[in-house]
């Protein structure tokens, strides 16, 4: 063969060899599969660092990834998902905006065959969703309710002492379950008049704030302080599910509050503002929940499906990071979704570093407040 002809063999053989990968699997033709990730909102920062993470790991582990924002609007994300779908990924994963309004649009996921796990947020009222990884979340609730039982020592102390509630989303599946944790650790105190909710607003709905926002926690709270503590009533406890709404509580604090003291706040999630408001006795503690760790959980649960297993309690050993399987607390009014929790804990002014030691956090130049070491936060 002389040199042209070996040319012509080589430039051939490459074409066909392109081809072969491209019909192989995945947009692009890189051969390799795609993830479509379908996150909620930039604009709270979690989020932000779940699809930072998440991207990161799944590429590191050899798969493509799609991931959008769908500014906390539910037609949005379920275009975002119909594009996905249309894109052929091979697995999609999605932070519900709203989880009871994806239905229509996971059954055509289910059609193509494309598997949905459910991330943090459990996905209602449909058959398609094959698992759910997130908290345990009654348990980020009841952590709250027992930092409020434990430092006000309702044990042993008299009392009363006067607390109000703050709940989150109603359409977020996850909230109600926060609200239950917190409210049924601290529900015999209430009950015996030891804890009084002088607003008498009780119940999640009554509690509740859309889209988790913070300037919504920061109106209702101000109406609160309005209304029942505008003559130096004491208010001891303001307990907020996350720290999105715990934000704007303690705004409402700062500026509308009349009491002599300064209310035990608490929260959820561990986000820089709230960590610096903790630094200064603002807010009180967060329950924190690793999110590098979740999406760690997420990408070994992802990679079990997209090689073809059926992945259980097996998959406990190797994850990296502490979780349980758990097959009967999370029912989406459709099936019992299997579900892997990791493990949430407190977070106060005392022991901020061991946020740095998770390496997600490190201090400021003066040692004083938190900074976050992911890019996009
Ligand atoms: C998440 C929380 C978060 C909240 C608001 C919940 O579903 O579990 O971590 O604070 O949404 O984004």
């Amino acid at each position: 063969m002389n040199k042209s002809a070996k040319k012509i063999l080589a430039a051939l053989l490459s074409t066909t060899m392109a081809f072969s990968l491209a019909s192989c699997s995945g947009p692009g033709g890189s051969g390799k599969k795609t993830v479509g990730i379908a996150m909620p909102t930039k604009s709270l920062e979690r989020w932000n660092r779940d699809g930072e993470y998440l991207k990161d790991l799944f590429e590191k582990a050899g798969y493509k990834v799609e991931l959008k924002y769908s500014d906390n609007k539910t037609d949005q994300q379920n275009n975002d998902i119909q594009n996905m779908i249309a894109d052929k990924v091979d697995l999609l994963l999605i932070a519900a905006v709203d989880g009871s309004t994806l239905t229509q649009t996971l059954d055509d996921a289910k059609k193509a065959k494309i598997p949905v796990v459910a991330y943090d947020r459990l996905i209602m009222n449909t058959d398609a969703v094959s698992y759910y990884v997130s908290f345990d979340n009654y348990t980020v609730g009841k952590l709250q309710g027992e930092f409020v039982r434990d430092k006000l020592e309702l044990e042993s102390a008299a009392g009363p002492f006067n607390i109000e509630f703050t709940a989150g989303d109603p359409a977020d599946n996850n909230a109600t379950y926060f609200f239950n944790g917190a409210y049924e650790a601290l529900q015999s105190y209430i009950d015996a008049g030891k804890l009084v909710i002088k607003s008498g607003k009780k119940t999640f709905e009554q509690v509740a704030t859309e889209k988790w926002k913070t300037e919504t926690a920061l109106a209702n709270m101000q109406n609160t302080l309005a209304s029942y503590y505008s003559d130096g009533t004491v208010l001891d406890v303001a307990l907020c599910s996350n720290d999105s709404t715990a934000l704007g509580v303690a705004q409402a604090i700062g500026s509308d509050y009349k009491g002599s003291n300064k209310p035990i706040v608490t929260g959820q999630d561990g986000d820089v503002a709230n960590l610096r408001n903790i630094v200064d006795g603002v807010q009180t503690m967060t329950v924190y929940k690793n999110v590098r760790d979740q999406a760690g959980v997420t990408v070994e649960v992802s990679k079990a499906i997209l090689d073809g297993k059926t992945p259980g309690s097996d998959l406990i050993g190797s994850l990296p990071a502490e979780a349980v399987y758990d097959t009967d607390s999370y029912n989406n009014g459709v099936k019992n979704v299997p579900s892997y929790l990791l493990v949430p804990y407190v977070i106060t002014a005392d022991n901020l570093q061991k946020l740095v030691d998770t390496t997600l956090y490190k201090w400021d130049d003066a040692h004083k407040y938190l900074e976050s070491t992911a890019e996009t936060t």
